[in-house]
């Protein structure tokens, strides 16, 4: 899925800000509630920073602070760089961050892990990277995610291809098993409105998503893209309708350190000796 996911995004890089509205709204909600959280801000990593929208606008209201990005798609970097050349971007997998443990005191990620087989070694990884205190702050989307295909008929709705998108309640799983301290995980619907099916696909396939497959048996049909069309149509707006479950997480590292003798102990009494 990895080759597949990067190969997707870096087809669409170049006309994936023109189309990404929900990622761009997304991302302002992200930041709105990272000002409320009150926290160090010096050494940030963005993970699936794409074109670097995120990151451009946490460079604009924290100038000072020191910002990695990482994505998996070297063509998404690349869109980045140019706009912003002094921009430090790492390809890299959002599995496996590579980073010494304790370099970052935030790490934020904006729609990119229902993109990666994620699970708590992953979210252990974070946990190890954060300093001290650290936060971890994302969104995700969640099962809720183009819940208007589920109105197309079941045979027809087999064939299309989706991410597998998981429940919020996992998330809190992860961060839990994975020694995250005060987890929250909240969630909320972004619906948009197309005045043409055609429209609405175009979204989806410029942001990178193919629910589509290339796999012949998968072909769809004149008449089952109709069928399709159909379902997703809705009469109330005369529009057709695309909602996203966006998944909010929010969780902090202790404030503890391992002592020589690998005892967990307080950063402050650390700093008294
Ligand atoms: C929907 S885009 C979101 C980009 C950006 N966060 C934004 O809000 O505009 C998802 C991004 O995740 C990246 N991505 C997908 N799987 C990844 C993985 N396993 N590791 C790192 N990045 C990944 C894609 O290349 C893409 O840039």
């Amino acid at each position: 899925m990895n080759k597949e996911t990067s190969n997707s995004f870096s087809k669409r890089a170049s006309s994936y800000d023109s189309q990404s509205y929900v990622q761009n709204d997304v991302n302002k909600r992200l930041l709105d509630r990272l000002k409320i959280i009150k926290h160090d801000k010096k050494n940030i990593l963005e993970v699936g920073s794409g074109t670097g929208c995120l990151s451009q606008n946490l460079k604009l209201k924290y100038p000072k602070i020191n910002l990695t990005s990482i994505d998996l798609s070297h063509e998404m970097l690349l869109i980045h760089k140019r706009k912003n050349p002094h921009a430090q971007c790492v390809t890299a997998h959002a599995e496996n961050p590579p980073f010494k443990d304790e370099t970052f005191d935030t790490i934020l990620s904006s729609l990119t892990f229902h993109w990666c087989d994620i699970d708590d070694s992953v979210f252990q990884k974070y946990y190890n990277i954060l300093k001290p205190s650290g936060l971890l702050l994302f969104t995700v989307a969640g099962p809720d995610t183009f819940k208007e295909f589920r109105k197309c008929p079941k045979e027809i709705y087999k064939k299309l291809r989706f991410n597998n998108f998981i429940d919020m309640h996992h998330y809190g799983d992860y961060l839990l098993n994975s020694n995250f301290k005060d987890p929250v995980v909240d969630n909320e619907q972004i619906t948009l409105e197309f005045s043409t099916f055609e429209k609405l696909l175009k979204s989806l396939r410029l942001t990178g998503t193919n629910i589509i497959s290339s796999n012949q048996n998968q072909f769809i049909s004149k008449s089952e893209y109709k069928a399709i069309k159909t379902s997703l149509y809705n009469n109330a707006t005369n529009t057709y309708e695309l909602t996203y479950e966006i998944i909010y997480g929010y969780a902090l590292k202790h404030s503890k350190t391992p002592d020589k003798t690998g005892k967990l102990v307080e950063i402050k009494e650390v700093k008294k000796d």
